[in-house]
């Protein structure tokens, strides 16, 4: 499973890149005006700072100004993926998209029929929003179970995301369910590098390195 970094924080997205854990970006209009950032600027400068898809979200409710939005966030870098909200007017943008070569990831989906709809327009990627469905009393791995169940059924290409990503658990099973994307905050991402025994083995071995250290002057 490829993991994604899901913020427009430029800072965070140079660290965790450091890492070289990261795969892409999502961003979302929510996320960007946390950062106060000028919007097309800063999805530039991530694509330049990552290499691999980096989506940003199409604002227009109707067809023909998602089509024209998405054409041009297309032509801001290769790597820019389209995020288009699962309504009516995103599947007959997304069709257009899709037949023009523009990657397509469709948002904002809590449903298997959703998720298949979404892939017979030719979306590249879905986001399956996990963290919203639990918050709303449903389980929201349970939508991913059948999303991914229902695309092996057929061998669909479109690539799953699991997306609002709350804690690691998640990211856990996502994986465990076979989701071909986790999009995960900067938070849990530090989250899943750690372990307490982790912690306590290194300063153990660090501990005793340095009595050997001493012992043998
Ligand atoms: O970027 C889409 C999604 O991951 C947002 O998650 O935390 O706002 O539910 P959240």
């Amino acid at each position: 499973m490829k993991i994604f970094i899901d913020t427009a924080n430029i800072d965070h997205i140079k660290e965790v890149n450091s890492w070289g854990i990261l795969s892409g970006v999502t961003t979302n209009p929510t996320l960007c005006a946390r950062e106060g950032r000028e919007f097309r600027s800063a999805v530039k400068k991530i694509c330049e700072m990552v290499k691999g898809p980096v989506s940003a979200e199409a604002v227009s409710m109707d067809r023909q100004g998602i089509v024209e939005e998405a054409r041009e966030l297309s032509k801001i870098a290769e790597n820019i993926v389209v995020k288009v909200p699962m309504m009516v007017e995103g599947l007959a943008a997304t069709k257009v998209l899709s037949q023009e070569g523009i990657k397509v990831n469709m948002t904002l989906v809590f449903s298997a029929n959703q998720a298949l709809l979404a892939a017979q327009v030719g979306a590249a990627y879905v986001s399956s929003f996990i963290g919203r469905l639990d918050d709303a009393g449903n389980d929201g791995m349970s939508i991913l179970a059948d999303i991914v169940a229902a695309y092996d059924n057929y061998d669909i290409e479109t690539e799953i995301i699991a997306a609002s990503i709350r804690h690691p658990m998640h990211v856990t099973q996502a994986a465990l369910l076979g989701a071909d994307i986790a999009t995960v905050p900067y938070d849990v991402l530090k989250a899943m590098v750690k372990h307490p025994l982790t912690d306590r083995g290194i300063e153990r071995f660090l501990e005793d390195w340095n009595k050997l250290k001493k012992a043998t002057r």
